[in-house]
């Protein structure tokens, strides 16, 4: 079986591929989810908020239903936004302002989303039914996948 790394960077390439075939930021945010949640075997729900007039609300997902809006200054993802890092929670029962959307999930990783003028766009967020699923070689290939989305063509 291919390890976590393998399996990202095959991933990858394929979604640089795909990705170069539309620039439309939603079509390619929605073109990751599909591939990463159905390729990668613990992530539960896969989807993107974005900041929409100073909300973060939800856009593309694939996964059970989440919650619409995010409640400003509360939960791992706008913890990120504000921090302007990748967060990842071994377990969400843990980080005191957790925003449960389904109560199966329980670790998380959320990544920013910056534009080609790095300013922040929203969030990749990404939850799994097992505590620990996610270490820094999920954020190291979460955030390169993400890069793509506005920055494929130099990439
Ligand atoms: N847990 C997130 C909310 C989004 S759901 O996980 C899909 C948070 O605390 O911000």
């Amino acid at each position: 079986m291919m390890n976590k790394s393998g399996r990202y960077n095959r991933l990858y390439d394929q979604i640089r591929q795909l990705l170069l075939k539309c620039e439309n930021p939603v079509a390619r945010m929605a073109t990751i989810c599909a591939d990463l949640h159905h390729n990668m075997p613990k992530f539960f729900w896969t989807g993107f908020y974005l900041l929409t007039d100073q909300r973060l609300i939800v856009s593309v997902y694939q996964g059970p239903v989440a919650c619409m809006e995010l409640r400003r200054d509360k939960g791992v993802c706008w913890a990120s936004i504000q921090s302007g890092e990748t967060i990842i929670v071994p377990d969400v029962n843990q980080f005191p302002d957790h925003i449960a959307c389904d109560a199966r999930s329980k670790s998380e990783i959320v990544v920013p989303l910056r534009n080609g003028a790095l300013e922040i766009m929203g969030v990749l967020d990404v939850d799994s039914t097992e505590t620990n699923a996610f270490d820094q070689t999920d954020a190291i290939w979460l955030e390169k996948i993400t890069d793509l989305i506005y920055n494929v063509n130099n990439r």
